[in-house]
């Protein structure tokens, strides 16, 4: 019987010994998968853009631009970033002008001499019909989501055309293939972005340069609940998504930390669904 209890003793040992092997050697590789990179992450004080700066610091990612039009939630994630070892810039701008987008894309270059990964997350989202929708909203919204991811595109391009590498990953949305139920710019906004993606990964290809999209579908965050704002809204959502429930942002920067990397490196021009099954 005691013998019967060794055996089994040390079977379970060589069997916790392989599971904290297996775990250790793919923490590793994961680490690796970043390391000496830098990037830049539009909006990331808050919701998927946090997501995705936490995700890639855990991966091992060298320094990190954390922009945010809010400095108090910016400088936050930049605290949990350099809390799981990578180091971080804090630009507090609005993505959606020409000089926020410079100063932004700037500043990996100027902190860490490079620019690796390039995320276009930034963006705001508003409900009307086209009845309606007031002339400035529309405005607005096609500077904050499309314009800014324009700007990014151009200017961190003329850096990762120098380098002849890089990865760039806009977030459209299920809206920009569907139209989508929120208003009509955000669709229109969110279209456009997968159009831009395509055009942008076609002509820098050739510099090594991958780009692509996510598009998720209603994922947990202050914009789905400042759109939704009664928990019975949120809730009929799932009617509508065939996995039942709204997405995590921790499940959008899975998609978008993939693309980024070299597990991606025959990927480009191509949009990456996260909508537990939307559009299907
Ligand atoms: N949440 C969803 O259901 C959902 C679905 C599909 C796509 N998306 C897209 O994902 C992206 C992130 O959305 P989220 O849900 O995390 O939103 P969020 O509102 O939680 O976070 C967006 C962040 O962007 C920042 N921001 C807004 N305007 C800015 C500007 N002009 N300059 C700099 N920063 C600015 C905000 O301050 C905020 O911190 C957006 O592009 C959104 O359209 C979200």
């Amino acid at each position: 019987m005691i013998l019967t209890e060794t055996r089994e003793r040390r079977a379970l040992s060589r069997i916790l010994e392989a599971v904290a092997r297996f775990r250790k050697e793919n923490v590793v590789e994961r680490t690796r998968q970043f390391q000496d990179k830098v990037a830049v992450i539009t909006g990331s004080g808050a919701g998927i853009g946090k997501s995705i700066a936490l995700l890639l610091a855990s991966s091992g990612c060298r320094g990190i631009v954390i922009n945010d039009i809010d400095g108090k939630k910016a400088e936050q994630t930049a605290k949990r970033v350099r809390s799981l070892g990578s180091e971080a810039k804090v630009v507090v701008a609005d993505i959606s002008t020409p000089e926020g987008a410079q100063q932004t894309i700037a500043a990996a270059s100027q902190e860490w001499t490079r620019l690796d990964c390039l995320v276009n997350n930034a963006g705001i989202c508003r409900r009307g019909n086209i009845w309606d929708e007031p002339e400035d909203q529309f405005l607005k919204t096609m500077y904050i989501n499309l314009y800014s991811t324009f700007l990014c595109l151009k200017y961190a391009s003329q850096i990762m055309k120098r380098q002849k590498s890089g990865s760039i990953v806009n977030i459209s949305s299920t809206a920009g293939i569907t139209g989508g139920t929120m208003g009509p710019s955000y669709g229109a906004t969110k279209g456009a972005i997968i159009a831009l993606s395509k055009h942008a990964a076609r002509s820098l290809a050739k510099f090594n340069i991958r780009v692509n999209c996510v598009a998720p579908g209603y994922i947990d965050t202050k914009l789905m609940r400042d759109v939704f704002q009664e928990k019975k809204q949120r809730t009929a959502r799932w009617d509508i998504v065939p996995l039942g429930r709204l997405g995590k942002t921790e499940e959008v920067a899975n998609a978008v930390v993939f693309l980024l990397s070299d597990n991606a490196s025959f990927v480009t021009g191509d949009v990456m669904l996260v909508s537990g099954g939307r559009t299907s």
